[in-house]
Protein backbone atom coordinates (compact mmCIF):
# COMPACT_ATOMS: atom_id res chain seq x y z
CA UNK A 1 0.00 0.00 0.00
CA UNK A 2 1.29 3.74 -0.81
CA UNK A 3 2.52 5.18 2.57
CA UNK A 4 0.20 8.41 1.84
CA UNK A 5 -2.87 6.26 1.16
CA UNK A 6 -2.22 4.24 4.39
CA UNK A 7 -1.80 7.29 6.74
CA UNK A 8 -5.02 9.12 5.12
CA UNK A 9 -7.17 5.84 6.01
CA UNK A 10 -5.79 3.65 8.63
CA UNK A 11 -9.00 3.93 11.02
CA UNK A 12 -9.63 2.14 14.46
CA UNK A 13 -10.73 -1.60 13.96
CA UNK A 14 -12.43 -2.79 16.84
CA UNK A 15 -14.51 -5.74 15.21
CA UNK A 16 -12.47 -8.50 14.12
CA UNK A 17 -13.80 -11.75 12.43
CA UNK A 18 -13.07 -15.41 13.75
CA UNK A 19 -10.24 -15.89 11.14
CA UNK A 20 -6.74 -16.01 12.94
CA UNK A 21 -3.86 -14.31 12.70
CA UNK A 22 -1.08 -16.66 12.99
CA UNK A 23 2.32 -16.28 14.76
CA UNK A 24 4.17 -15.86 11.27
CA UNK A 25 2.14 -13.02 10.60
CA UNK A 26 2.59 -11.32 14.33
CA UNK A 27 5.64 -11.46 13.96
CA UNK A 28 6.00 -10.14 10.73
CA UNK A 29 4.24 -7.15 12.30
CA UNK A 30 6.72 -6.62 15.30
CA UNK A 31 9.22 -7.54 12.83
CA UNK A 32 8.34 -4.13 11.50
CA UNK A 33 6.81 -1.93 13.67
CA UNK A 34 10.65 -2.17 15.38
CA UNK A 35 12.11 0.29 12.79
CA UNK A 36 10.20 2.93 14.76
CA UNK A 37 12.05 6.03 16.18
CA UNK A 38 12.75 5.97 20.01
CA UNK A 39 14.88 8.92 21.64
CA UNK A 40 18.88 7.80 21.78
CA UNK A 41 17.42 4.48 19.74
CA UNK A 42 16.94 2.75 23.14
CA UNK A 43 13.76 0.98 21.91
CA UNK A 44 12.65 0.75 25.16
CA UNK A 45 9.31 -0.92 24.31
CA UNK A 46 8.20 -4.61 25.17
CA UNK A 47 5.35 -6.43 24.33
CA UNK A 48 3.70 -9.02 26.20
CA UNK A 49 1.77 -11.41 23.53
CA UNK A 50 -1.33 -12.30 25.41
CA UNK A 51 -2.59 -15.74 24.43
CA UNK A 52 -4.03 -17.27 27.92
CA UNK A 53 -7.75 -16.79 27.53
CA UNK A 54 -7.97 -16.41 31.65
CA UNK A 55 -5.30 -13.48 31.61
CA UNK A 56 -6.88 -12.04 28.42
CA UNK A 57 -10.66 -12.03 30.77
CA UNK A 58 -8.74 -10.75 33.73
CA UNK A 59 -7.39 -8.15 32.00
CA UNK A 60 -11.07 -7.07 30.37
CA UNK A 61 -12.18 -6.80 33.78
CA UNK A 62 -9.94 -4.30 35.26
CA UNK A 63 -10.36 -2.54 31.85
CA UNK A 64 -14.27 -2.44 32.04
CA UNK A 65 -14.32 0.16 34.92
CA UNK A 66 -11.87 2.27 33.33
CA UNK A 67 -14.02 2.58 30.67
CA UNK A 68 -17.25 2.56 32.66
CA UNK A 69 -15.55 6.32 33.74
CA UNK A 70 -14.86 7.48 30.39
CA UNK A 71 -17.81 6.99 29.39
CA UNK A 72 -19.69 8.25 32.21
CA UNK A 73 -16.97 12.09 31.89
CA UNK A 74 -17.17 12.15 28.16
CA UNK A 75 -20.89 12.19 28.63
CA UNK A 76 -20.72 15.43 30.59
CA UNK A 77 -18.61 16.74 27.59
CA UNK A 78 -15.37 16.79 29.79
CA UNK A 79 -12.11 15.33 28.55
CA UNK A 80 -11.58 12.37 30.30
CA UNK A 81 -8.99 12.03 32.50
CA UNK A 82 -7.72 15.35 31.58
CA UNK A 83 -4.66 16.87 33.90
CA UNK A 84 -5.99 20.40 33.09
CA UNK A 85 -8.65 21.73 36.04
CA UNK A 86 -8.20 18.22 37.51
CA UNK A 87 -10.16 19.87 40.55
CA UNK A 88 -13.24 19.82 37.97
CA UNK A 89 -12.82 16.41 37.28
CA UNK A 90 -15.14 14.10 38.52
CA UNK A 91 -15.90 10.58 37.56
CA UNK A 92 -19.76 10.68 36.95
CA UNK A 93 -22.19 8.62 39.28
CA UNK A 94 -22.57 5.91 36.85
CA UNK A 95 -25.14 3.40 36.56
CA UNK A 96 -24.23 -0.36 37.88
CA UNK A 97 -23.44 -2.66 35.56
CA UNK A 98 -20.82 -1.87 32.21
CA UNK A 99 -21.01 0.34 29.61
CA UNK A 100 -20.50 -2.34 26.68
CA UNK A 101 -17.13 -2.06 25.07
CA UNK A 102 -16.60 -4.60 21.67
CA UNK A 103 -12.73 -5.12 22.21
CA UNK A 104 -13.16 -5.91 26.14
CA UNK A 105 -17.02 -7.92 25.74
CA UNK A 106 -15.11 -10.42 22.64
CA UNK A 107 -11.31 -10.15 24.24
CA UNK A 108 -11.54 -13.72 24.17
CA UNK A 109 -11.77 -14.21 20.22
CA UNK A 110 -9.76 -11.44 19.37
CA UNK A 111 -6.90 -12.98 16.92
CA UNK A 112 -4.13 -10.46 19.08
CA UNK A 113 -4.19 -8.80 22.41
CA UNK A 114 -0.77 -7.41 22.57
CA UNK A 115 0.17 -5.31 25.80
CA UNK A 116 2.65 -2.91 25.61
CA UNK A 117 5.15 -1.87 28.15
CA UNK A 118 8.12 1.21 28.15
CA UNK A 119 11.43 -0.47 29.91
CA UNK A 120 11.25 3.50 31.66
CA UNK A 121 15.27 2.66 32.26
CA UNK A 122 15.93 3.24 28.41
CA UNK A 123 13.19 6.44 28.30
CA UNK A 124 14.39 10.23 28.72
CA UNK A 125 11.29 12.07 29.94
CA UNK A 126 12.86 15.47 29.43
CA UNK A 127 9.45 16.92 30.91
CA UNK A 128 9.42 15.22 33.62
CA UNK A 129 10.88 18.36 36.12
CA UNK A 130 8.59 20.96 34.62
CA UNK A 131 5.37 21.63 36.80
CA UNK A 132 2.70 19.73 35.18
CA UNK A 133 1.75 16.19 33.79
CA UNK A 134 5.06 14.39 31.83
CA UNK A 135 4.39 14.00 27.91
CA UNK A 136 7.55 13.81 26.12
CA UNK A 137 8.27 9.84 27.35
CA UNK A 138 5.84 8.23 25.37
CA UNK A 139 7.33 9.70 22.06
CA UNK A 140 9.73 6.63 22.44
CA UNK A 141 7.08 4.38 22.69
CA UNK A 142 4.07 5.36 20.34
CA UNK A 143 5.64 5.42 17.36
CA UNK A 144 6.64 1.65 17.76
CA UNK A 145 2.87 1.17 18.24
CA UNK A 146 1.59 2.76 15.33
CA UNK A 147 3.82 1.45 13.30
CA UNK A 148 2.31 -1.75 14.55
CA UNK A 149 -0.82 -0.90 13.08
CA UNK A 150 0.48 0.41 10.04
CA UNK A 151 1.79 -2.75 9.65
CA UNK A 152 -1.29 -4.64 10.28
CA UNK A 153 -3.05 -2.22 7.81
CA UNK A 154 -0.17 -3.19 4.85
CA UNK A 155 -1.47 -7.11 5.30
CA UNK A 156 -5.26 -6.33 5.22
CA UNK A 157 -5.38 -6.45 9.09
CA UNK A 158 -6.63 -3.67 11.50
CA UNK A 159 -6.94 -2.85 14.98
CA UNK A 160 -6.43 -0.24 17.39
CA UNK A 161 -4.57 0.84 20.60
CA UNK A 162 -5.73 1.50 23.99
CA UNK A 163 -4.58 3.14 26.71
CA UNK A 164 -7.14 2.18 29.54
CA UNK A 165 -4.87 -0.85 30.99
CA UNK A 166 -2.53 1.96 32.20
CA UNK A 167 -5.21 3.17 34.97
CA UNK A 168 -5.27 -0.47 36.31
CA UNK A 169 -1.42 -0.86 36.47
CA UNK A 170 -0.97 -1.56 39.73
CA UNK A 171 -3.36 -4.51 39.59
CA UNK A 172 -2.49 -5.73 35.62
CA UNK A 173 1.66 -5.77 37.02
CA UNK A 174 1.29 -9.29 38.75
CA UNK A 175 -1.24 -10.80 35.64
CA UNK A 176 1.87 -9.63 33.42
CA UNK A 177 4.95 -9.99 35.06
CA UNK A 178 5.34 -6.61 35.09
CA UNK A 179 9.17 -5.40 36.38
CA UNK A 180 9.02 -2.47 38.41
CA UNK A 181 10.12 0.14 36.12
CA UNK A 182 7.79 -0.86 33.48
CA UNK A 183 5.17 0.85 32.57
CA UNK A 184 2.20 -0.10 30.68
CA UNK A 185 1.75 2.06 27.49
CA UNK A 186 -1.00 0.01 25.15
CA UNK A 187 -2.84 -2.56 24.88
CA UNK A 188 -3.29 -3.19 21.04
CA UNK A 189 -6.02 -5.47 19.82
CA UNK A 190 -5.43 -6.71 15.61
CA UNK A 191 -7.21 -9.30 13.72
CA UNK A 192 -9.17 -9.77 9.99
CA UNK A 193 -11.26 -6.23 10.27
CA UNK A 194 -15.13 -6.91 10.38
CA UNK A 195 -15.33 -3.63 8.38
CA UNK A 196 -12.05 -1.17 7.08
CA UNK A 197 -13.46 2.32 7.86
CA UNK A 198 -11.05 4.12 5.34
CA UNK A 199 -12.74 7.96 5.71
CA UNK A 200 -11.39 9.36 8.91
CA UNK A 201 -12.61 12.62 10.27
CA UNK A 202 -9.65 14.55 11.07
CA UNK A 203 -9.35 18.45 11.21
CA UNK A 204 -7.74 20.34 8.68
CA UNK A 205 -4.36 21.86 8.87
CA UNK A 206 -5.37 25.21 9.46
CA UNK A 207 -7.33 24.00 12.52
CA UNK A 208 -4.02 23.41 14.64
CA UNK A 209 -1.08 24.63 12.34
CA UNK A 210 0.02 28.59 13.02
CA UNK A 211 2.65 30.78 12.07
CA UNK A 212 5.50 31.89 13.89
CA UNK A 213 3.95 30.46 17.19
CA UNK A 214 0.75 29.01 18.53
CA UNK A 215 -0.93 32.58 18.87
CA UNK A 216 -0.16 33.29 14.93
CA UNK A 217 -2.03 33.16 11.97
CA UNK A 218 -3.09 29.92 10.85
CA UNK A 219 -1.14 28.12 8.09
CA UNK A 220 -3.04 27.72 5.24
CA UNK A 221 0.21 26.84 2.87
C1 LIG B 1 -3.52 7.07 22.86
C2 LIG B 1 -4.79 6.48 22.29
C3 LIG B 1 -5.69 5.85 23.14
C4 LIG B 1 -6.84 5.27 22.65
N1 LIG B 1 -7.67 4.60 23.50
C5 LIG B 1 -8.73 3.95 23.00
C6 LIG B 1 -9.55 3.17 23.86
O1 LIG B 1 -9.30 3.05 25.06
N2 LIG B 1 -10.60 2.51 23.32
C7 LIG B 1 -10.88 2.62 21.99
O2 LIG B 1 -11.85 2.00 21.54
N3 LIG B 1 -10.15 3.38 21.15
C8 LIG B 1 -9.06 4.04 21.63
N4 LIG B 1 -8.26 4.77 20.78
C9 LIG B 1 -8.63 4.96 19.37
C10 LIG B 1 -9.26 6.34 19.14
O3 LIG B 1 -10.54 6.34 19.70
C11 LIG B 1 -9.29 6.64 17.65
O4 LIG B 1 -7.97 6.76 17.15
C12 LIG B 1 -10.01 7.96 17.34
O5 LIG B 1 -11.32 7.94 17.85
C13 LIG B 1 -10.07 8.22 15.85
O6 LIG B 1 -10.85 7.21 15.24
P1 LIG B 1 -10.44 6.61 13.82
O7 LIG B 1 -9.00 6.25 13.96
O8 LIG B 1 -11.29 5.42 13.59
O9 LIG B 1 -10.65 7.68 12.83
C14 LIG B 1 -7.12 5.36 21.27
C15 LIG B 1 -6.21 5.99 20.41
C16 LIG B 1 -5.05 6.52 20.91
C17 LIG B 1 -4.06 7.17 19.96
Amino acid sequence: MELSTALRTTGSVRAFTDEAVDDATLYALLDDARFAPSGGNRQGWRVAVVRDLAKREALAELMRPVWDDYVAVRGTGMTPFTVVDPGTYQPAERAPGHSPNDLLDNIATTPVVLVVAADLSLVSMMDKDLDRAAITGGASIYPFCWNLLLAARDRGLGGVMTTFLARAEPAAAPLLGLPANYAIASTIFIGHPVHQPTKLKRAPVEAFATIDGFAGEAFAG
